[in-house]
């Protein structure tokens, strides 16, 4: 619209380009470049200030324990099952923070490699026909937020059916208990905006697609607790029988055990330093939420990219079957591939994974607030005093699309961009201060940008606690796929591949914060088996 205006009236306009729900995703760095990498929006409810300078967003990650503290109102919604660590604060969030976090150990980033390679094993097959030289699959969404899915389920909850998959073609559905909690816990997953916005007693009346959706709420609630009851059941008897020395194996037991464990205090009264059931059960579903939509966004983004760029795709490819060559492993049987041998050496598609949240962060914007004291903040050089109660947003789709920090060519997809074996403009990163983790996470020949000018898992006390969780099971997944096939945009015997290659440009460029970022129309993909 601001193209038609004259001169003095395209101020007052930009006020629209704000009303877009998603203007940061729509706007990238284009707002900055007109206002500044700092600009702060002023309206009658609130001052914000959007920053997309990676040395301003690092400081305030870096201090956002006790100074620049999250808003937890938006999350409050999420308490759907019970208190956790994405919506808490203060002290109530330490407490969380501190069981959860310590429950992310390699036996379960082992486990999460393994079962991500055989479920996918299992939803490939399906996809393909067992295998056939060419299959096309209408829309790979569904099925990927359900393996997903069942990925933390088993390596959270030590749920180990094999579900099926909405687009089963073996016929044999799994009637199973833990089968049908993974059906229930799908649908909330996939309603979460109905049950955050609508009180329980109108769903529970409302048309019959409200009442599913509420009586799934209530199974999973009434499986949560199930759970929870039998895990102490069992716990509290192999305490007595071996004492406090056996490891968690999934991170609901690792949760129960902490809790049984926890010290206490005078009279045996419990500290206040465990969860109670109510908070492990919240815990549990946030983990669910927080894992499974945002990695099952990102393999969906990336498949439809790969399809759409098919030089990275063989970019991709001839980098896995060098991992896998020189591994030493079976190359024939990716259920044989070990983590510790295999997940190193695959570059490529941890940096199909990097580049990919570089473009579509599931979370657009970070919140963080002054909360109810100034904070002085350094910006180019100079002490800047921000009053309380002052909304700082680290704005993800201008910090990563500042040329600045990633050239001239920043809104180009370039996974290569992340290998340091291959060319690259940008700006190298000079410093990682130690409260900063870096983005290599274990990784070799993994380029670290300037920092703060990458933040799609946030960082510092409030980063993401699943970020190791989720490079793991999306690197078993994308290489699983691409070592045995090749992946094409579907195209329809009226169209031709241009016009396919178009629209799926559109449909990446329409996705919508819903309420991570995700797309919106389902992008049909060839699967081409490779050998
Ligand atoms: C591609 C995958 C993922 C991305 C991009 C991602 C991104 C993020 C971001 C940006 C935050 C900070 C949100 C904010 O402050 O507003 C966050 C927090 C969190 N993430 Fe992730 N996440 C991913 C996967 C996972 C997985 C697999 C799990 C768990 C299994 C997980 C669990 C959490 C939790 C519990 C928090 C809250 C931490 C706290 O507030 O202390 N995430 N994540």
């Amino acid at each position: 619209m601001n193209a038609f205006l004259p001169q003095a009236l395209e101020k007052q306009w930009e006020w629209f380009d704000l009303c877009h729900p998603d203007w940061r995703f729509v706007a990238k760095h284009e707002l900055h470049r007109k206002h500044g990498d700092v600009f702060a929006v002023i309206s009658p409810g609130c001052l914000s200030v959007e920053v997309a300078d990676a040395e301003v967003a690092a400081e305030i990650i870096s201090r956002s324990r006790y100074d620049f503290v999250k808003p937890t109102w938006p999350y409050s919604l999420l308490n759907l099952f019970g208190d956790n660590v994405l919506s808490s604060g203060g002290a109530t969030w330490r407490r969380h923070r501190k069981a959860t976090a310590s429950q992310f150990s390699n036996t379960i980033h082992k486990q999460a490699w393994t079962k991500s390679l055989v479920l996918g094993q299992e939803l490939l097959s399906i996809w393909t026909n067992n295998h056939a030289t060419v299959s096309t699959v209408a829309n790979i969404a569904p099925d990927l937020e359900f393996l997903v899915l069942r990925v933390i389920l088993s390596v959270g909850y030590g749920a180990t059916a094999h579900l099926n998959y909405r687009t089963d073609v073996s016929g044999v559905p799994d009637t199973g208990r833990t089968s049908r909690f993974a059906a229930a816990m799908d649908q909330v997953l996939s309603n979460l905006t109905k049950l955050l916005m609508l009180p329980n007693r109108v769903l529970k009346h409302g048309p019959s697609h409200w009442q599913s959706v509420y009586e799934s709420a209530t199974d999973v609630r009434t499986f949560l607790e199930d759970l929870i009851w039998t895990e102490t059941q069992k716990q509290k008897r192999n305490l007595t029988v071996a004492g406090d020395s056996q490891e968690a194996n999934n991170v609901l037991s690792g949760l129960v055990r902490q809790g049984i464990c926890s010290p206490k205090g005078e009279n045996g009264r419990e500290e206040q330093s465990h969860l109670s059931d109510e908070e492990v059960m919240g815990n549990i579903f946030i983990l669910a939420f927080a894992g499974a939509v945002s990695t099952a966004d990102s393999l969906k983004y990336s498949l439809v990219l790969m399809a759409l760029h098919p030089d990275i795709q063989e970019w991709l490819i001839q980098d896995i079957e060098e991992a896998i060559n020189s591994s030493g492993e079976d190359t024939t049987n990716p259920l044989e591939w070990k983590e510790e041998t295999v997940l190193s050496r695959l570059v490529a598609p941890y940096c199909v994974m990097l580049e990919t949240l570089r473009h579509y962060p599931p979370v657009t914007g970070i919140n963080k607030s002054t909360g109810d004291k100034e904070q002085l903040v350094t910006f180019n050089g100079s002490l800047v005093l921000l009053a309380e109660d002052v909304n700082v947003n680290m704005s993800l789709t201008a910090l990563h699309h500042n040329p600045k920090y990633w050239g001239k060519n920043a809104l180009v997809y370039c996974p290569q961009n992340w290998d340091t074996r291959c060319a690259c403009d940008w700006a190298e990163s000079t410093s990682n201060a130690p409260e900063m983790s870096d983005t290599t996470a274990g990784t070799p020949h993994v380029r670290n940008p300037v920092k703060g000018s990458f933040l799609a898992f946030s960082d510092g006390a409030r980063g993401c606690l699943g970020k190791r969780f989720a490079q793991v099971e999306f690197v078993a997944i994308l290489t699983l796929i691409f070592r045995q096939y090749r992946v094409e945009l579907a195209v329809r015997e009226t169209e031709s591949l241009e016009d396919v290659r178009r629209r799926t440009q559109m449909i990446l460029d329409n996705s919508a914060s819903t309420p991570t970022l995700s797309l919106q129309t389902p992008v049909p993909l060839q699967f081409m088996r490779r050998n």
